[in-house]
């Protein structure tokens, strides 16, 4: 087995490494202008939060709490607004209580928000009649328009992705200490357009038992519950933009280590987790809790690498494996992913991504996902895991507040032919609200009739 890397870290020895997925900007001297820029402003999360989440997904990896990832594939800046924000902080909310009343366990909620700028691509360029242009890299890098100065790498746009961080997290934070996660608050159990739906009922059963209990709990202690327990909420990102998440890696004297205070929670992206690349050897020296996504062209002996590298003194909720091998092949490769990490002797957090597995694209040319295969996996990863004497400690899913039509299926069954009514993803297909809370509906069912039964 691999020996864990010991030569010096800094927080741009990734350099020395071969980057992949990395913008060409024109001017590097506006490039290094910018991240001087932004090695200089207030960082948008702090150490001691970091250090709170990463107990918890300890927690987790112990079998005691719960992940809930969610949020878009990727953030864009035009919907960097109070609604569409309030909206995905809510859908994660009820998903997490749903969880909750489930499991029986906490729910560590952690979106996909708050820096979801920067996205990986198949190629470098795109090519329409004939033109050949740099490919859409997300909002951090360029814009989508197919023109020469729109897909231009804009080093501004670094500054411009971190500023609307600071501002979702800031709302984020302020809905949430401001009673948006009161259970009491009306805001907090109102469905939306989900009121048509027919989960509509399971949802409100549950509600009303939390509601019950919540009554009871309060009656007896004279407190209100979310004066007992604060609701946290924290953010996370891939960290695809080297220069942009070095720009915002601090030593804290206080802990003696070096923290990305970008995001509580980044983590290394499918296409860019090479052992010996630029991503990994920036990834080893942050202390936050980090995760890397697993596909099935990870063998053992690169999974056992990533272990050991990413976590030599193996340290309870450092490591989250998010595994997403689709439906059709996740019973061919997860038991030989437990396996060589449980050679490895160390302890990782196992997290089921059912989404980037089972994306197919329609004759329409249209992106998407079918619930039932997102479902299938999820399903067969509690299964595959508990077979494996493992856990699935959470779940990672793409989803947004809005009542989109992008992934087809769920209670209300849409078809191929709906995608064309409320299609809005300029990258992956998005579970809408309704089909989010079916999930968390899904999961939180499956554990209770295995109560039941065991009962
Ligand atoms: C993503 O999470 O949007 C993504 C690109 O995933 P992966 O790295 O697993 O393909
Ligand atoms: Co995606």
């Amino acid at each position: 087995m691999r020996s864990p890397v010991t030569t010096p870290w800094h927080p741009a020895s990734w350099q020395t490494k071969p980057a992949q997925q990395q913008p060409t900007y024109k001017d590097p001297a506006a490039l290094d202008h910018v991240v001087a820029q932004l090695a200089k402003l207030p960082p948008i999360v702090v150490s001691w939060e970091i250090e709170a989440l990463r107990e918890r997904l300890a927690a987790a990896q112990r079998g005691q709490a719960f992940l809930l990832q969610g949020g878009d594939c990727a953030e864009t800046f035009a919907d960097c607004e109070s609604d569409q924000i309030a909206k995905k902080l809510k859908i994660l909310l009820q998903m997490s209580l749903v969880l909750l009343h489930g499991l029986k366990k906490p729910i560590i909620r952690v979106g996909r928000m708050a820096g979801q700028y920067a996205k990986p691509r198949s190629a470098d360029t795109e090519t329409r009649n004939g033109v050949t242009l740099p490919s859409y890299r997300g909002d951090l890098v360029n814009r989508p328009e197919f023109t020469p100065e729109a897909r231009e790498p804009d080093p501004d746009l670094l500054l411009r992705g971190y500023a609307r961080a600071a501002l979702t997290l800031n709302f984020v934070r302020a809905l949430v200490d401001g009673g948006f996660a009161d259970l009491h608050h009306p805001e907090y159990w109102d469905l939306g357009f989900v009121h048509h739906s027919p989960l509509k009922a399971t949802y409100e059963r549950i509600a009303s038992s939390i509601a019950d209990a919540l009554d009871f709990f309060e009656g007896m202690s004279g407190r209100r519950v979310h004066e007992a327990t604060h609701a946290a909420f924290y953010a996370s990102h891939e960290g695809l933009h080297l220069m942009y998440e070095q720009a915002q890696t601090r030593f804290i004297p206080r802990q003696q280590r070096w923290y990305n205070l970008s995001t509580h929670m980044p983590w290394i992206g499918m296409r860019t987790a090479q052992l010996d690349g630029a991503h990994v050897e920036y990834f080893r020296g942050i202390s936050n809790p980090i995760a890397v996504k697993v596909g099935a062209a990870m063998d053992a002996s690169w999974l056992q690498g990533l272990v050991t590298t990413l976590n030599p003194q193996n340290q309870p909720g450092r490591l989250t494996l998010i595994h997403r091998f689709g439906a059709k092949d996740i019973e061919k490769h997860l038991p030989k992913a437990i396996e060589a990490v449980r050679q490895t002797g160390q302890q990782v957090l196992w997290v089921c991504d059912p989404m980037h597995g089972n994306t197919e694209t329609t004759t329409g040319g249209l992106k998407t996902r079918r619930f039932e295969n997102i479902q299938r996996e999820l399903e067969l990863a509690f299964e595959i895991h508990a077979q494996c004497g493992s856990h699935l400690g959470g779940v990672h899913v793409e989803l947004t507040g809005d009542d989109v039509t992008e992934c087809t299926g769920g209670a209300r069954g849409l078809t191929d032919a709906d995608l064309q009514r409320a299609y809005r993803s300029t990258v992956d297909p998005r579970l809408n609200h309704e089909q989010a809370l079916e999930l968390a509906l899904l999961i939180s069912g499956r554990n209770q009739s295995r109560r039941t039964a065991a009962g």
